[in-house]
């Protein structure tokens, strides 16, 4: 195969890439995002702040768009990201406790139920858990609601689109540490009590080293029996780029359960990191030695 998506799919993989809709009239970025990714995740228009702006009143211009362009070509949805500490609108920003729940639930509803059939897979809940040694959930306004806000936000996605496939998704889990084995253990305890939930995706923001035990992490939580899906991927410019990234690639390829890789972007210059030029594309859409090292390894 001659390209990522191609590649993949000998698999039955997909290879996907973050975008924003108004990049779509970019012709290099767009050009490169149609050859070779047969999946697509919005970097920032399905999040609460662009699809909620004001309670109740719900924008799906941008993500529509999005969803049509993947229907267009041939590609899959991941869908990023139904609650979340961050990127919410200030009225949210704003509630607590009841409110707070309340608006959660209508928001997974009525976003969920929007795109209903057309998401691959859902992050119905990023980044719940804190940095450090402590294992434990992070403080944050949805926390605060009462520890059950995730299961409650699983529950209410399942209902409101019982096709997709619905993933808890973080960052810093690149290995078996404190953080990732708090995720596990939430996991667990929701496959033995039916809390519905069918993949976590690890973020992989990386820099210039990689966990040693990556895959055998990964490889955990698919014997919990959920999928795991690679979401984010960057990784720092650096000697080892190329590098880690095939280890990355060849981690999902040994993990049966492992269904993707999504990378954070397209171009270097594309990136929330592009100081550190941490994609498969330069700046001027030309292949990087890390995008080489992908395409063999898949
Ligand atoms: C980032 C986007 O790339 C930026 O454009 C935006 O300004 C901030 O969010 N974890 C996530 C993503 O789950 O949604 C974040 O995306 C990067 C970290």
């Amino acid at each position: 195969a001659t390209t990522l998506g191609a590649a993949a799919a000998q698999s039955g993989r997909y290879f996907g890439a973050a975008t924003s809709s108004f990049m779509f009239s970019n012709t290099q970025h767009t050009t490169i995002l149609n050859r070779e990714f047969n999946s697509i995740v919005a970097e920032n228009e399905m999040k609460w702040d662009a699809t909620e702006p004001q309670q109740n009143v719900f924008n799906f211009t941008g993500s529509d768009r999005l969803v049509a362009h993947a229907r267009a070509n041939g590609m899959s949805v991941r869908g990023h990201a139904l609650v979340w500490h961050a990127q919410q609108p200030g009225w949210a920003q704003n509630l607590s406790g009841t409110a707070l729940r309340n608006a959660m639930i209508n928001h997974i509803n009525r976003v969920a139920g929007h795109f209903r059939g057309q998401i691959h897979s859902w992050d119905v809940v990023n980044e719940a858990f804190a940095d450090g040694g402590g294992g434990g959930r992070r403080d944050s306004n949805l926390q605060r609601t009462g520890n059950d806000w995730i299961e409650v936000a699983f529950r209410t996605a399942r209902t409101a689109d019982p096709n997709a496939k619905l993933c808890y998704n973080d960052y810093n889990t690149d290995g078996i540490n404190a953080k990732s084995t708090g995720i596990y253990n939430m996991v667990r305890d929701f496959k033995s009590r039916g809390v519905p939930i069918d993949c976590v995706g690890f973020q992989s923001h990386l820099g210039t080293g990689l966990a040693s035990d990556y895959q055998a992490n990964l490889q955990r939580f698919a014997d919990l029996g959920v999928d795991v899906q690679i979401t984010e991927l960057d990784v720092a410019q650096g000697s080892n780029q190329a590098s880690i990234y095939e280890r990355v690639t060849r981690a999902c390829l040994a993990v049966a359960r492992c269904n993707g890789i999504t990378v954070w972007g397209v171009r270097d210059n594309d990136s929330w990191r592009r100081g550190e030029n941490p994609l498969l594309f330069d700046a001027n859409g030309n292949k990087k030695p890390a995008y080489n090292s992908v395409l063999n390894a898949l």
